[in-house]
């Protein structure tokens, strides 16, 4: 049987990398999947993959256009989420990155700090804020997170991305105990290095990226990889794994 048979995932920034590679794999796993995405090319084109990678178990995926730092936005989301699935199960908040224009606190333009604070944190608060009504009215459910390995071990060059990740694993564990007597469980992942495309153009211009690289003891991380992880906290397998942050980092905060 299908891992995620029968259940309804939300995925925002489904449209590339990480959310692109997970929306796939939950609908091959079964899940009824709705990309929740800002970018209207990528997010249909994310949605039909993963359709058509479902299609043999049950699985579905479906583009909703949608910036997660507008609340408008996000309640359409959820509206049309439930339109045409009936009910939400398992909410990823995934959209979110860090840029080249990041850097020490001393030196980073104020605007990148609220950028960063805005996309990655904000949109995982008001995801959540939308998404969890949703998730008790279905009984219970998961919520994924997308913390980092910057909020485990310091990355220098990155202190607006790092404030952002650090508080939504601290968010992700306040949440996890305030909402589990609903039965919704809340964990983060915490990536290392993950091949993307934004983040090999990343690489070719930070030393310090670089030199997190190479403390991966089993080689780069892949959007497969963390998505694989995605399925384990979306699945029934982990239904006492709460308030967690979990690493999928090559072994990079052991050495
Ligand atoms: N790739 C890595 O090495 C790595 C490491 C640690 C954590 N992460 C985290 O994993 C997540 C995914 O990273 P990725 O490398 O796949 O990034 P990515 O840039 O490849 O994909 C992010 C997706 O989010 C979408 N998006 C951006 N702004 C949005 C908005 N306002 N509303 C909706 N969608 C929006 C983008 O269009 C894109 O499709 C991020 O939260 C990132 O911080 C990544």
């Amino acid at each position: 049987m299908a891992r995620l048979a029968d259940k309804v995932a939300f995925i925002t920034g489904g449209g590339g990398g990480i959310g692109r590679a997970t929306a796939e794999r939950f609908a091959e796993e079964g899940a009824k999947v709705v990309i929740a995405e800002i970018d209207k090319a990528t997010g249909a084109a994310a949605a039909q993959s993963a359709r058509e990678r479902g299609g043999n178990n049950g699985g579905d995926a479906h583009f909703v256009h949608c910036d997660v730092r507008e609340k408008s936005n996000v309640e359409a989301a959820f509206a049309e989420t439930i339109r045409r699935y009936g009910k939400l199960d398992i909410l990823h908040n995934n959209a979110g990155g860090s840029t080249p224009d990041d850097g020490p606190v001393t030196e980073v333009p104020e605007a990148e700090f609220w950028r960063a604070i805005t996309l990655d944190l904000y949109g995982t608060f008001l995801c959540s804020k939308l998404g969890i009504p949703h998730l008790i009215k279905a009984g219970g459910g998961s919520i994924i997170n997308m913390s980092s390995i910057v909020a485990l071990k310091a990355l220098p060059g990155r202190d607006c991305y790092t404030a952002a990740k650090g508080a939504i694993a601290a968010l992700t564990r306040s949440m996890a105990v305030e909402y589990a007597s609903h039965k919704i469980r809340v964990n983060a992942i915490a990536p290392g290095v993950v091949l993307t495309e934004r983040v090999k153009k990343l690489l070719e211009g930070s030393k310090a990226i670089e030199k997190l690289a190479a403390t991966h003891l089993l080689g780069l991380g892949l959007p497969i990889h963390i998505a694989d992880m995605a399925v384990y906290l979306a699945s029934d397998e982990s239904v006492i794994t709460t308030g967690q942050i979990l690493s999928v980092d090559s072994g990079a905060t052991v050495v």
